[in-house]
């Protein structure tokens, strides 16, 4: 009888230690999947699916493209290598030929200026989605909208001290540019006999004139300029719906209501990298994007903070219609980034953010104080209580007049110096303004300050050909 305990005793015991051994042999070598398809080379060290999407990504983020490109995960595929796409005015397959009369776009309000900060901060900002990664419509509390991220919203706007949040609601849009639309909607009158007016002030964004004729409501409809209505209506401002945007696109001034009427406060650019910040904003309805904050315009992410509740949940409905929420995807990389953008109370990001526009600033208020034939906006000291000091603006844009009287058409005389800008128009403004932006890459800015450069030396004689 003894005997046979033994015996069991030491079975038992000889197939535990097998167990075991199969299940470390699993764990370690085979990456914990049973049933997984194992790597055919035994040389090659058989990775985790997160090892290996994160060697994926480290492998093209490592193609250089003569630093003059990007190689991207998603990009085009060329006998098997992710193809090189390189920036404005180089080419090759390596991005290394520089087009020597190129001319310096700056036309679009790209934020690429942001990129060194999150290439320094690559190993916090990085995001791994598994392939089951929240496949639902839905969060697990029934909403479209992930409560930690609206948290997040919430700590940056406290610490930066830019936005009441506190009794606030929050919605997300696919960029700010959605819910300005679903705005204009929430705060028409629905049912009065004729449509709201809606209004802003010259020089004025385009989507917002651009996205109520497009939307063609029977709700709503673009009246033009405050100014102007106020002159032509000065007893009925009580349905008008006006676009505020401070700091302004495209001359970076810090707006108010002019019309006192219902207002939608477009706060893009309400970060210390481009005003001083003078005090939270405490407006109805205020919209903030992640494009002009961490610089992630791709990423298409904006969102509303909303005193009324009624207000929210027409806005709320707006953005369920139109796409049943926004992608979770989205949601989780946005995350992700501001963990970092609140980290060190926000002074690693914003300190490298205003560095970046300060200096840029400098240098093309420099350049233009050697112009007679060129100006640009004034920009005002303010005390900014992020900063704690009193700093000038370091708008996202240069707001240049052409002065001479027969240079009415700006963008053309600039075009001719190989400069590519924004027309006045664009922003219902005259002609003899054009808009330059400051906030693309710095190979971008770069080019642009020399071919401002090179513009402004002609108008004093120092270069002859023209
Ligand atoms: C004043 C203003 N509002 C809104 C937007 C749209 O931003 P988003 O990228 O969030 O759609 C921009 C973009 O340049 C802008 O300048």
């Amino acid at each position: 009888m003894g005997k046979t305990k033994k015996y069991c005793f030491g079975l038992c015991l000889l197939i535990s230690v097998a167990i075991n051994i199969l299940f470390s042999i699993n764990l370690y070598v085979g990456g914990g999947q049973w049933g997984e398809k194992k790597h055919e080379d035994s040389c090659q060290p058989v990775l985790s699916w997160s090892e290996k999407a994160a060697a994926e990504a480290e492998a093209v983020a490592a193609i250089s493209c003569s630093g003059h490109g990007r190689a991207y995960v998603d990009g085009l595929v060329f006998e098997g290598q992710p193809i090189c796409e390189c920036f404005d005015c180089y080419g090759g397959s390596d991005c290394s030929e520089l087009s020597p009369e190129c001319s310096a776009d700056a036309d679009s309000g790209d934020p690429l200026f942001l990129e060194p900060f999150w290439m320094q901060h690559a190993t916090e900002s990085a995001v791994v989605i598994s392939g089951w990664h929240r496949m639902s419509y839905r969060y697990a509390d029934y909403t479209t909208m992930s409560k930690e991220l609206e948290n997040y919203i919430r700590k940056i706007h406290l610490l930066v001290g830019n936005a009441a949040t506190e009794g606030r609601y929050i919605v997300f849009g696919i960029g700010s540019t959605q819910l300005l639309n679903a705005a204009v909607y929430a705060l028409s009158s629905e049912n009065s006999s004729s449509s709201s007016n809606v209004l802003a002030s010259i020089p004025f964004y385009p989507m917002y004139k651009a996205q109520t004729a497009f939307f063609n409501s029977e709700s709503f409809e673009f009246e033009g300029d405050t100014y102007s209505w106020q002159s032509n209506n000065s007893k009925n401002n009580e349905d008008v719906i006006e676009f505020v945007t401070s700091p302004n696109n495209p001359d970076g001034e810090l707006k108010k209501s002019v019309l006192g009427g219902k207002t939608i406060y477009d706060h893009a650019y309400y970060w210390p990298h481009f005003t001083p910040i003078t005090g939270p904003s405490d407006h109805d309805l205020m919209i903030f994007t992640l494009s002009k904050l961490t610089g992630h315009a791709g990423t298409r992410f904006g969102w509303a903070v909303i005193k009324d509740k009624d207000v929210y949940e027409k806005v709320l409905n707006y953005i369920s219609i139109a796409d049943l929420g926004i992608s979770k995807d989205t949601q989780l990389r946005v995350l992700k980034l501001l963990k970092v953008a609140v980290e060190g109370d926000g002074k690693p990001l914003f300190e490298f953010a205003y560095n970046t526009m300060r200096e840029r600033w400098d240098r093309l208020t420099s350049v233009f104080s050697k112009s007679t034939r060129f100006s640009i906006q004034k920009r005002h000291p303010l005390h900014c209580n992020f900063f704690n000091e009193t700093r000038l603006a370091s708008p996202a844009y240069a707001w240049v007049k052409c002065e001479r009287e027969e240079d009415d058409d700006c963008g053309a005389v600039l075009e001719a110096g190989k400069i590519i800008g924004r027309i006045g128009s664009t922003f219902s403004a005259k002609d003899r303004y054009t808009r330059l932006s400051l906030i693309k890459s710095k190979y971008d800015f770069e080019l642009l300050l020399q071919r401002l450069t090179e513009l402004v030396l002609r108008e004093n004689g120092s270069i002859q050909t023209m």
